[in-house]
């Protein structure tokens, strides 16, 4: 397989195949989604959550998304990898913003960078995108707004903001985005969107008429401790497995029955 690039998302949407996409936060992740097939790996700032503890998105900084990115990066060789811009990164001004994305780039060494918004954020992402920028949009429920919003809200349910995040779309899609996540929209809105705009749409919690879909990536393993989303399917249960292993692995050490002459020298 070669390396995947912008195009090839477009082609897949004008062929009608689904992109499979996932979030991955590490080296040895990364290399199990990339040779699985899974075609874009979002290193996301849901880091925050997954990996590192915090309440929210909000609280993961830049240089944590980096020092994710690069491990993310050496563990692919095909896979097309976006590195989620943290919040307050592209939101104090466009400068700040065109900085914060250069270094995704040139540091964390990603094929594209992902922010959330819709028109609003269409002049900044027309820079990024003219600049050289390949940038994924966000649409819909916006986990760096969890705090204005007043929690996690499933977005476009009346007709009026239904018919706002169309025009959302439209305008990343004017500004150049390579693709769109829709996260947390009705089905019967996002199969609008993904009709209306000709990049592909990318659903979490967004229904089965996007062009692809993407998952996090402890959710989908069954390694996610709180919290499971609605929209979310587990492949595997990786809690149970790590737990029996720790479990197994300290009664062995307790009862002496590890190491054995077979792990001594
Ligand atoms: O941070 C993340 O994992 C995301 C996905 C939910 C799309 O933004």
């Amino acid at each position: 397989m070669k390396k995947i690039n912008v195009n090839y998302f477009q082609k897949k949407k004008e062929d009608g195949e689904k992109i499979v996409a996932l979030t991955a936060y590490d080296f040895v992740i990364a290399q199990f989604a990339e040779n699985a097939g899974v075609e874009l790996i979002l290193v996301g700032d849901s880091l925050g959550m997954s990996v590192l503890g915090y309440e929210t998105t909000v609280m993961v900084t830049l240089d944590e998304m980096l020092h994710h990115c690069k491990a993310v990066v050496r563990g692919t060789k095909n896979s097309f990898v976006v590195g989620d811009m943290p919040f307050m990164t592209y939101q104090i001004s466009d400068e700040e913003a065109m900085k914060n994305a250069t270094r995704f780039l040139q540091e964390g060494g990603v094929d594209a960078i992902k922010l959330e918004g819709g028109k609003e954020k269409a002049k900044l992402i027309s820079r990024l995108t003219s600049a050289g920028v390949p940038v994924m949009g966000h649409i819909g429920l916006l986990p760096q707004k969890v705090m204005t919003a007043g929690g996690y809200k499933i977005a476009g349910k009346t007709e009026e903001t239904a018919l706002s995040l169309i025009q959302d779309a439209v305008a990343l899609e004017q500004a150049g985005v390579f693709a769109i996540v829709l996260e947390g929209i009705p089905s019967k809105v996002s199969k609008k969107i993904t009709e209306t705009v000709s990049i592909p749409t990318i659903g979490i919690g967004a229904g089965e008429a996007c062009d692809g879909q993407i998952q996090v990536v402890n959710d989908v393993l069954g390694l996610t401790t709180g919290y499971l989303p609605k929209h979310s399917k587990q492949y595997a249960n990786l809690n149970d497995t790590i737990k029996n292993a720790f479990e197994n692995y300290k009664n062995e050490v307790k009862s002496s029955d590890f190491p054995t002459n077979k792990e001594s020298f």
